[in-house]
């Protein structure tokens, strides 16, 4: 069996948004990636990095930086895959 990762919904993830006392996710390629424990760490800082929290990432991320290999960066931060609402009760 492989891991069990969440099935997250836009709805769901528009809740985790870094702020009061939430911890950030963001979908990139859809992949959901808690990206609290990186807000510290980013280059850019993180109130730019938390521009992408709660909610789909992938364009902003591939407007700024496209070479940066987030899969790699962040695999210990994948927590789940982006589904549409509904599909995560399947
Ligand atoms: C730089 C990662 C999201 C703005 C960087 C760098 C990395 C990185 C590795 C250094 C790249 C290099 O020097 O070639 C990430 C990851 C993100 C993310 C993993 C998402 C999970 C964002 C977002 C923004 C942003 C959403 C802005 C809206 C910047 C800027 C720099 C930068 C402005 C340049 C900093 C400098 O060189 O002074 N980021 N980033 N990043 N990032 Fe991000």
């Amino acid at each position: 069996a492989g891991t069990p990762y969440l099935k997250v919904t836009p709805s769901r993830l528009k809740t985790m948004t870094g702020r009061r006392g939430k911890d950030a996710w963001t979908a990139l390629g859809g992949r959901v990636y808690n990206i609290t424990p990186y807000v510290a760490f980013h280059p850019g800082g993180g109130p730019e990095l938390l521009r992408v929290a709660g909610r789909d990432g992938t364009r902003l991320f591939g407007e700024i930086h496209p070479w940066v290999n987030y899969e790699g960066m962040l695999a210990s931060c994948m927590i789940g895959m982006l589904v549409e609402e509904g599909e995560e009760k399947k």
